[in-house]
């Protein structure tokens, strides 16, 4: 096992009717950004809960914080705060909402051109406004992390960023609200849980047995609940082991001792900002195409996740890993995936070029657990996916 700290101060307050804790949770006398998206939040009664909660508390309501959260639109609460002299930040929504506020909390208090942050990747230690979190959408477990991903509307980058000063201080996870999400929002969030798994455990084999176990348990749990939880987002039950397995897939526990990927995330980001594709829809079509370019490398784990995860008989380590690799794609298919670049888009002929030219700018030419997936391979893993 690999050497690791662990320090994640995120007071996760989990369960129905939890809204109820706000003002046990931000000082009495905090002048407070409440931030939130598109205005889901008053269709499902949380913006109701969140303000009767928070019922004698000095409150600026901030909007219109995008699915993949647009810097431009952030700096715009990074004014509100300054001007209204602002001290705490409520981040009330899905992953969007959440980044953002993280970003929101980075810049108000950067010494220099927040863009920066975004640009340079500036890990950000120290010098935020603390902020808390009503978490709308299981998927992303950036209630109980301190990464962010923030897309710049002027240059089409999606670059992320973190750092310990942006954990939330606290994040309330309700299931029920998980009752008035889109069917489609439902697989999006467990498609993106289980591949942040995936990224963490599907490397190569190592002596980290426990994390190996938790890593199959939440991919297992993922595979039973997914499907019924799409169909039965008000299914408390269901709703509740989503959550909690979205949050697991990423707070930082499975990631401690081992090797990791991410190379999904990475090329998955640049379709998301080339042609808006939902997050997790750019994993599912990614994510099988980088197990087959890198099936020599990541084999053994392959079919020890088939095996384990799914099943497979297959005493063969070759067939076992192919076999995993198809199980997964059916499994995207079941969530309701599209697995192709040109399901969504028919303008996609140079998307290969244009990425490994960026990721060439940016100097990573070396990319996954072994360093080995270099900008000759993410030009093939593109192209399999159109
Ligand atoms: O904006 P509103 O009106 O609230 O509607 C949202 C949005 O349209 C809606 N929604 C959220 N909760 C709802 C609801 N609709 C009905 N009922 C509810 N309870 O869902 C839509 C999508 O929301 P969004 O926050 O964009 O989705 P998600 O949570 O999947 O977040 C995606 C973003 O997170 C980033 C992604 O790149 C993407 O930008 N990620 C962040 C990570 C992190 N911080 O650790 C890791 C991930 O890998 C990911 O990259
Ligand atoms: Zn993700």
């Amino acid at each position: 096992m690999l050497n690791f700290e662990l320090y994640n101060p995120v007071n996760l307050v989990f369960g129905r009717g939890q809204i109820a804790k706000l003002s046990s949770l931000i000082p009495k006398n905090a002048k407070v950004l409440l931030a939130y998206g598109g205005g889901s939040i008053f269709n499902n009664g949380v913006h109701a809960q969140v303000t009767e909660a928070l019922t004698g508390y000095d409150i600026t309501e901030f909007g219109g914080i995008e699915p993949n959260p647009r810097y431009e639109t952030l700096m715009k609460a990074v004014d509100v705060i300054r001007e209204k002299k602002l001290d705490f930040i409520l981040a009330v929504g899905g992953g969007s909402v959440i980044d953002g506020v993280k970003f929101i909390s980075a810049a108000v208090k950067f010494e220099g051109d927040p863009i920066d942050i975004l640009q340079k990747r500036i890990r950000i230690e120290n010098n935020t406004m603390p902020f808390g979190t009503v978490l709308t959408l299981p998927a992303t477990g950036s209630e109980m992390n301190s990464g962010s991903v923030v897309t710049i509307n002027k240059t089409k980058e999606k670059l992320s960023f973190g750092g310990p000063a942006v954990f939330p201080q606290f994040s309330i996870c309700d299931p029920a609200t998980v009752a008035s999400l889109p069917k489609k929002q439902v697989q999006n969030g467990v498609v993106d849980a289980f591949t942040h798994v995936m990224e963490q455990y599907l490397t190569y084999p190592h002596d980290a047995l426990l994390q190996d176990r938790i890593a199959e348990g939440i991919l297992q749990t993922l595979i039973e609940i997914g499907p019924a939880v799409a169909e039965n987002p008000a299914d408390y039950k269901l709703a509740a082991n989503f959550m909690w397995c979205c949050t697991m897939a990423l707070n930082g526990l499975i990631q401690k001792g081992v090797p990791t990927d991410w190379a999904t995330h990475m090329i998955g980001h640049e379709l998301t900002a080339l042609y808006e594709i939902d997050h997790a829809r750019t994993l599912a079509i990614i994510g099988p195409n980088l197990y087959r370019v890198l099936f020599e490398t990541k084999k053994e784990k392959l079919a020890q996740y088939g095996r384990r995860v799914w099943n497979v008989m297959e005493t063969d380590t070759d067939k076992a890993a192919l076999e995993a690799i198809e199980k997964t794609v059916q499994f995207f298919h079941i969530m309701g995936m599209d697995t192709k670049i040109s399901n969504y888009t028919a303008d996609y002929k140079n998307t290969a070029d244009f990425i490994v030219k960026r990721f060439e700018e940016r100097g990573w030419k070396a990319l996954g657990e072994r360093q080995n997936i270099t900008l000759d391979k993410v030009k093939t893993i593109v192209e399999m996916s159109y």
